[in-house]
């Protein structure tokens, strides 16, 4: 257990738990405001994440920033990250043991942030933070309340790129969070 955030990255910087470590060109642990209200987790790098060690920072990123920014949500004052850190091969689904050995790391950084408000983009976040019995189509728009953390499951932005029509749930759930976020006065 740590205490602050950068010693966190350091320890995933040289992390070998799992096999994804050997293709990576970088960790990808997470960015934003280490005091963030609202945090959205994803479901692991991609090659453009792998190349620039920071999260949604290609296609599927690009479009969540569209619509953070016409939301009025500042990616500076939320924190995002990842279930996996390392870029899982061919960007597939990360298998179980490879969430499972990341985690702790997670975790800890819930732990240290402290959010308010977690947005699980995909049913990989979703199952591996709240359990395997949810799906994302069936919960996905809808407050999840637990141990005094407030989760809103929505479709992954990858999703939205596949499927076009996805986007206006996608919007309006954002929508929930930027609501509640304006009516309990937390950081956006
Ligand atoms: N998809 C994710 O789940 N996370 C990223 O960081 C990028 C794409």
């Amino acid at each position: 257990m740590f205490e602050k955030l950068e010693e966190i990255d350091a320890v995933v910087k040289k992390c070998n738990k799992c096999g994804l470590c050997t293709n990576r060109t970088n960790t990808v642990f997470g960015v934003g405001n280490p005091n963030a209200d609202i945090m959205f987790i994803g479901e692991g790098p991609g090659a453009d994440e792998d190349a620039e060690g920071e999260p949604f920072v290609g296609k599927a990123g690009k479009l969540m920033n569209q619509a953070l920014i016409g939301l009025g949500i500042s990616r500076e004052k939320i924190y995002i990250a990842n279930i996996v850190k390392c870029r899982p091969p061919n960007n597939r689904t990360p298998l179980k043991e490879e969430a499972n050995a990341c985690l702790d790391y997670l975790r800890n950084q819930v732990m240290i942030i402290k959010p308010k408000i977690i947005v699980l983009l995909g049913n990989t976040a979703l199952k591996n933070i709240l359990g395997e019995e949810y799906g994302i189509t069936s919960t996905r728009g809808r407050w999840i309340d637990k141990k005094g953390i407030k989760y809103m499951p929505t479709f992954h932005p990858a999703a939205l790129l596949r499927d076009e029509s996805k986007k206006i749930d996608f919007w309006k759930d954002l929508e929930l969070v930027k609501n509640e976020a304006d009516v309990q006065n937390f950081q956006i």
